[in-house]
């Protein structure tokens, strides 16, 4: 099992969260992440989530991706979870893979909650916020955000993989965000491998009975299997 953060993306121009040139660094999550703060100000919201679509738009999976879409195809039995909305994933070949956290390009109307996939749209400002064809409720991001429930399906598929994985990766995060903080812990509990791959130490590195403290990058393009 691998459970990712933004830091794997780092090596792919894309900021983390947290990191001194993270997205958190001007603006609080609250600010930026939460049903109120959207509510309160939808622009505002959509225009952070515009300028991060563009960034991802221009980036692209970098070895650390790769690798891990290579493990699925070796490992008969094996999850990644990820906490990233990027795509990055998906994009390097990953299929088995659950994205706890929502992905930036799809949105979510707010009236009649249909689901638009593939929504690449960069809104310009009078667009803002944008509407639903359907209802002409607005539109959201279909990410999750603080105070908000995840998807139960991908919850569970995450949860009951960890309760049966003999190991886990746990690479770029900052392993503060929960639920999905937990996994190397319930990997742990139930007799299983934690490895972390962070160039810092985190919650997790308490649990790790492997740090590689490098970037995801340059420790996965030396991994073999
Ligand atoms: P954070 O920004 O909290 O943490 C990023 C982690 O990546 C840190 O521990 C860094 O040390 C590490 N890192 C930095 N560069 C790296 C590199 N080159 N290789 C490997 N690791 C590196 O990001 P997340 O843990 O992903 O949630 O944040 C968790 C959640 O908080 C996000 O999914 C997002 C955010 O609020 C939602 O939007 C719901």
């Amino acid at each position: 099992m691998v459970l990712t953060g933004a830091g794997i993306s780092k090596d792919s121009g894309i900021p983390t969260f947290r990191g001194k040139d993270g997205w958190y660094k001007n603006t609080p999550p609250e600010k930026l992440a939460t049903n109120e703060a959207f509510y309160s100000n939808p622009d505002l919201v959509w225009e952070w989530y515009n300028m991060r679509r563009k960034i991802i738009l221009n980036a692209s999976p970098n070895a650390a991706h790769y690798k891990i879409a290579e493990m699925e195809k070796k490992f008969p039995c094996f999850l990644l979870v990820t906490q990233n909305v990027d795509s990055l994933h998906k994009k390097a070949g990953s299929r088995k893979i659950v994205e706890l956290h929502g992905n930036i390009f799809r949105t979510k109307c707010t009236e009649c909650q249909r689901v638009f996939n593939e929504d690449y749209r960069i809104f310009k400002e009078d667009e803002l916020p944008p509407r639903c064809s359907y209802c002409g409720g607005i539109l959201r991001p279909d990410v999750v955000w603080y105070g908000e429930s995840l998807n139960p399906e991908d919850l569970d598929k995450a949860l009951s993989f960890a309760y049966r994985a003999d190991l886990i990766i746990v690479i770029g995060t900052s392993g503060i965000v929960y639920p999905a903080a937990m996994l190397p812990h319930i990997v742990k509990s139930n007799g299983g491998i934690v490895v972390e791959i962070n160039p810092e130490n985190t919650p997790i590195t308490e649990i790790a009975d492997l740090k590689i403290k490098e970037g995801a990058k340059n420790a996965l393009s030396q991994l073999k299997f």
